[in-house]
């Protein structure tokens, strides 16, 4: 990777989006061969928002390399509910660990911690603007159902507020896939977003129905309104309950359909849709391990190497 931190998408190449993702292959493949490999070092988790799969899976993921992880705790208990800035809290932590895994509910916050400290920052959500770590594991469970060349990606519901959208879309430019933006007037992408995927030349539409593109799906990345983020809760009331897929909805969708969500889940997919062979989400969770297994060996290694010699590679040999 070009950089020490993982703030947004848009500082993925293709080249370091497959070099993580080949390392996630191994780990996938052979968990033993990290065991132990980044022993002595530690990691800290700070989450100012709740969090179950991002801040377990890193704690995990972590773990299996040996790393010990330091956990903020929720910010009642920490000294943020004293009045410190981020930036002083950051710069504190800095001291003790050798990364530090950071969500916070204000867009932009993890480019400023990642101003005061040298150890590397991954960010795990900030606000309504990126979540580049899940993106990886997205683009792992994409990977191994399809492949990532010539995809028709489909996402829907909230892509106004939904940072996992943000660092999706912008991450699939570099696989010149064909976007479906499928949402409600009221929540299409923002600008921002529109911006980076425009400069790119990448191939976008946006709709107001699912049903008309469907059928040329390869994957379709459903998401939760996100409800925290609306000003003003009659607004969320005005477009909660839309865009639901059940298992009927699915009727005209190609058979290797692939389905995903980065979860948690409202209602947007019925329980049906689980018991169907289109359900990867519950696959795709478990993928936060060996990815974010990847992205820390990555960012605590010497750069140079590419992961450890797997049992897979030395049977080639
Ligand atoms: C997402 C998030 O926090 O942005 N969750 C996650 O990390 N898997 C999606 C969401 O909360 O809707």
């Amino acid at each position: 990777m070009r950089q020490d931190h993982l703030i947004t998408a848009t500082q993925l190449s293709r080249g370091d989006i497959e070099g993580v993702l080949d390392r996630a292959r191994k780990a996938a493949a052979d968990p033993s061969a990290y065991a132990g490999r980044h022993a002595g070092t530690v990691l800290a988790l700070c989450f100012f928002e709740p969090s179950t799969r991002t801040r377990m899976s890193f704690d995990a993921a972590a773990k299996r390399l040996g790393i010990d992880t330091i956990d903020m705790g929720d910010v009642g208990s920490s000294s943020v509910s004293k009045g410190e800035s981020l930036a002083d809290t950051v710069r504190v932590i800095e001291g003790y660990a050798d990364a530090i895994v950071l969500r916070h509910p204000s867009e932009g916050a993890a480019t400023l911690a990642a101003e005061f400290v040298d150890v590397p920052v991954i960010n795990a959500g900030d606000g309504a603007g990126q979540h580049p770590s899940q993106t990886l594991l997205d683009l792992h469970t994409i990977r191994e159902n399809h492949g990532l060349d010539d995809l028709t990606v489909g996402i829907m519901g909230d892509l106004k507020y939904g940072r996992t959208v943000h660092s999706l879309a912008t991450a699939l430019t570099n696989f010149d896939a064909r976007q479906h933006f499928i949402s409600p007037q009221s929540l299409r992408l923002p600008r921002s977003v529109r911006f980076d995927l425009h400069e790119t030349g990448a191939q976008v539409r946006e709709h107001d129905e699912l049903a008309a593109v469907l059928p040329e799906l390869d994957v379709l990345y459903v998401t939760r309104i996100q409800k925290e983020r609306f000003p003003d809760e009659n607004e969320y009331h005005r477009v909660a309950g839309e865009y639901q897929i059940d298992a009927d909805t699915l009727a005209d969708a190609a058979a290797d359909l692939t389905v995903m969500h980065p979860l948690p889940r409202v209602d947007e997919i019925a329980p049906d849709v689980d018991d169907t062979d289109h359900a990867r989400y519950f696959e795709q969770a478990h993928n936060g391990i060996p990815v974010r297994m990847a992205l820390l060996d990555t960012l605590l290694g010497d750069g140079a190497d590419d992961g450890p010699t797997t049992e897979t590679e030395t049977d080639h040999e």
